[in-house]
């Protein structure tokens, strides 16, 4: 088991931090990473032309291993609503067909899927838990893979729900999608790093991730698969690094039709992300180290707490076991205001989200069992 990891963050050693599904902190050696590249633009000539590509090799290389994929398919991306662009322009099974999301999914997912259903002429298809349920995540993923049918083209989901941690069973939905033809889009945001996935096991044909939550990863920068559905693809834009003979700078007008293997054609331009990349190859290494699951296990172990205070107050989890260890939803006694709540906690330097009628608290490696304490006191008073 990890013990807690707080002396590698910079971190305000006051602040109880509980919200990374808001921001990572960065670690102090992405610190160190983007100062060195950084002071190198001070002297543009020590930098190589191999220098473009390293990092950017290094970086597809860490990330293809957590998420069980090979390094060429993947794509570096701004953002997850690039990364759903270049998935969602690409898949064209034809007029007519459903699209699938969840409730409340992240905006960017839904306008992107949104948009695919008007272009595609098909219509959009929202699955939530059942309310009623005595297991809500339960019901929910039921209810997701029992919508999956022929008339199924795409399903845009989260691997965790953003607002209340739900976990989806990517690997049956992924199954029900391979067997009824349906492309499987996965936003990976609020779980990849700190969870393990696998995505030739779940069949996941794009996995979308911004890097700042659990990737510890910097802002504007964000990490994608692509899978064989989208190995001719066309890119939403034609960067001459993705070409073949990118790498000899003195040949680039020396015009090349053809594109880097697999997913490569999908790297945003000025794909090397000087400053940036570095930070996100220190982060990524750190967390294989710890290992995703290891992650999970040490969020888990700060977690019982909490879930023994919230039982004895007879409020539970939202989602209950269906929860993600990492990312939940707290549920608040009946007439409570959780803003009142949040801003009292904050004065306290405890820091938690609001979604809806609950505290949103996420629990990474730098927290310890004090982070808890601290808010449960404060929830008593
Ligand atoms: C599930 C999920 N996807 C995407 C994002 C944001 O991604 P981007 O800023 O790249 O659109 C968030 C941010 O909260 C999120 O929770």
């Amino acid at each position: 088991m990890l013990i807690c990891q707080k002396h590698l963050f910079s971190l305000d050693p006051e602040v109880s931090y509980l919200n990374n599904a808001y921001r990572g902190p960065i670690l102090k050696s992405s610190e160190e990473a983007a100062l060195k590249d950084l002071y190198q633009m001070r002297n543009p000539f020590t930098q190589k032309s191999e220098d473009f590509f390293t990092t950017v090799s290094r970086v597809k290389e860490i990330f293809s291993a957590m998420v069980g994929s090979d390094a060429q398919d993947i794509a570096l991306i701004p953002s997850t609503s690039y990364g759903f662009a270049a998935a969602l322009s690409n898949w064209k099974p034809g007029p007519g067909k459903k699209a699938i999301t969840v409730q409340d999914e992240f905006p960017s997912g839904y306008f992107s899927l949104k948009r695919w259903v008007e272009e595609n002429k098909g219509e959009l298809q929202i699955i939530g838990p059942d309310f009623e349920a005595k297991n809500r995540g339960k019901s929910w993923n039921e209810r997701l893979l029992e919508s999956i049918d022929t008339s199924t083209g795409v399903v845009l989901i989260s691997s965790v729900h953003w607002m209340n941690g739900v976990k989806f069973d990517l690997e049956a939905i992924g199954q029900r999608c391979a067997e009824v033809g349906a492309c499987f889009i996965v936003d990976g945001t609020q779980s990849v790093g700190a969870m393990p996935i696998d995505v030739k096991a779940a069949k996941i044909d794009a996995l979308i991730v911004a890097s700042y939550k659990w990737l510890l990863g910097p802002y504007s920068l964000g990490l994608s698969f692509f899978g064989e559905k989208f190995h001719d693809g066309k890119p939403l834009e034609e960067s001459w690094m993705n070409r073949t003979n990118s790498h000899i700078f003195s040949e680039l007008t020396n015009y090349q039709e053809e594109f880097l293997p697999g997913a490569n054609r999908f790297n945003v331009g000025e794909t090397s992300y000087f400053i940036l990349l570095p930070m996100l190859a220190k982060a990524l290494e750190q967390l294989m180290a710890w290992t995703p699951g290891g992650i999970q296990d040490y969020a888990a172990s700060l977690k019982s707490e909490l879930v023994n205070f919230q039982r004895e107050r007879g409020l539970g989890l939202e989602m209950g076991a269906y929860a993600s260890n990492h990312l939940f939803g707290l549920p608040l006694p009946e007439g409570s205001d959780p803003k009142e709540i949040k801003a009292k906690l904050e004065a306290e330097k405890v820091y938690v989200s609001v979604r809806g009628q609950s505290l949103r608290v996420s629990i990474n490696v730098y927290n310890e069992a004090r982070d808890l304490e601290r808010l449960m006191g404060i929830l008593l008073t």
